[in-house]
This record gives structure tokens, C-alpha cells and sequence, in this order.
């Protein structure tokens, strides 16, 4: 990865190693990633599925983005664990079949809480969706990774019964994580 060519607005690595930890941990297979941007996520994400022997779906409607995230993919050695997608995620989220167990959320703001009603009914209990740049809503703080949007999906996602919530307390930049509980 080091040798890859980064965009503005890919995951720390502070951020990448907790997906991958959730991955391995949970040993999830089944993963779909929103916003492939040049793909820094997706290779944190798919070097854990290469240990669960899982695969990842990951979107990205930018064309350039998604060409120089192949060539990341390739670079290393990751391709066979990913399925790219040049798309538009509104569109395409609603028409993937799933199931997925592991879900990551990174692509505009403003749809973060429509991306996650599309994705419920289709995430496996045990499984969890995952989001970047959400913060815990403090009264009267601006803070700088509170966008507009995030805190709309942060309290949608709080408000669910059937999913815990809540962020990863290491998180650089906001890691929600929505883990929805197993059936009983
Ligand atoms: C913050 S970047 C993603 C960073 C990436 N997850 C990483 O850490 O390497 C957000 C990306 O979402 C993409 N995006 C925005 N709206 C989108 C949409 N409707 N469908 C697919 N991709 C979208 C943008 O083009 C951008 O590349």
C-alpha cells in the first residue's frame, strides 16, 4: 500500500486498521464498501477478507477514482478479494441482492441515512454497517467532522431497536459502528 496513490479524503490508518480488526474478529466474508474513492478503505477491508476468505463490493461513481483504485488493488495484490464498481451508489446499492455481514459507508453525507434503509433489510444479524466521519453530537459543539448528514445517520441508527450503536473510541475521523443484533 505504500507506494499507492492517495485522493484527498481516504481513511487514516488509524481508521483502516479498525476495519480491519471488526473484519477478522467477526470473521465477516460478505462485504460492501460506499465510496471506493482510490480505494485506501477497500484495501484495509479486502486484506482482512483475504484472512476470512470473504469479498468485497465497493462503489464508486468518480471514474477517475475508480481506475486509479484498480490500479491500488493490483499494486497490492488484493484484486481477486474485490469487485469494483464504476456506479452511481444511489442507484446501485438498491439493486444489489446481498446479504452482506460487513458494510462501510463513505461516500456523500447527505445519504448516509438512505444508504443505511437500503442496506438494513439486507445486512445479516451479527453483521454490522460501519460509517466514517461520525461524532458523537455534543450540545453546542461544532466540531469539525460533524457534517451535515452524519448526525442525521447517527441518530437513525441510535434510534433502531434492533441494531447497537455507537463510535469506535480509537477512531481518528468518526467511526460509526452499527452492529445489528442476532436473532434469539
Ligand atoms: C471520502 S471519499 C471515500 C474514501 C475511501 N473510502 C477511502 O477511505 O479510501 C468519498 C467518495 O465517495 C464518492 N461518491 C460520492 N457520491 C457517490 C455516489 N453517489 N456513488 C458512488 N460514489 C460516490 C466520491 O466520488 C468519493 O470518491
Amino acid at each position: 500500500m505504500a507506494g499507492s496513490q492517495r485522493s484527498g479524503g481516504n481513511v487514516p490508518e488509524a481508521d483502516g486498521k479498525i476495519l480491519y480488526e471488526i473484519i477478522v474478529h467477526n470473521k465477516y466474508k460478505k462485504a460492501l464498501e460506499v465510496g471506493t474513492s482510490t480505494g485506501h478503505s477497500a484495501i484495509w477491508i479486502a486484506w482482512a477478507l483475504s484472512k476470512t476468505g470473504g469479498k468485497l463490493i465497493t462503489i464508486e461513481i468518480d471514474e477517475g477514482r475508480h481506475r486509479q483504485a484498480l490500479a491500488n488493488f493490483k499494486e497490492a495484490g488484493l484484486s481477486e478479494y474485490i469487485d469494483a464498481r464504476l456506479a452511481d451508489a444511489h442507484r446501485l446499492v438498491n439493486g444489489l441482492p446481498g446479504p452482506f455481514d460487513f458494510v462501510f459507508i463513505d461516500a456523500d453525507k447527505d445519504w448516509y441515512t438512505n444508504y443505511a434503509k437500503a442496506l438494513i433489510p439486507k445486512l445479516e444479524p451479527g453483521g454490522c454497517i460501519t460509517a466514517h466521519n461520525v461524532e458523537e453530537p455534543r450540545p453546542g459543539y461544532r466540531g469539525r467532522y460533524r457534517l451535515s448528514g452524519t448526525d442525521e445517520y447517527y441518530q437513525y441508527m441510535k434510534g433502531l431497536p434492533e441494531f447497537e450503536t455507537s463510535i469506535h473510541p480509537q477512531s481518528h475521523a468518526g467511526v460509526a459502528i452499527s452492529c445489528k443484533k442476532k436473532e434469539k
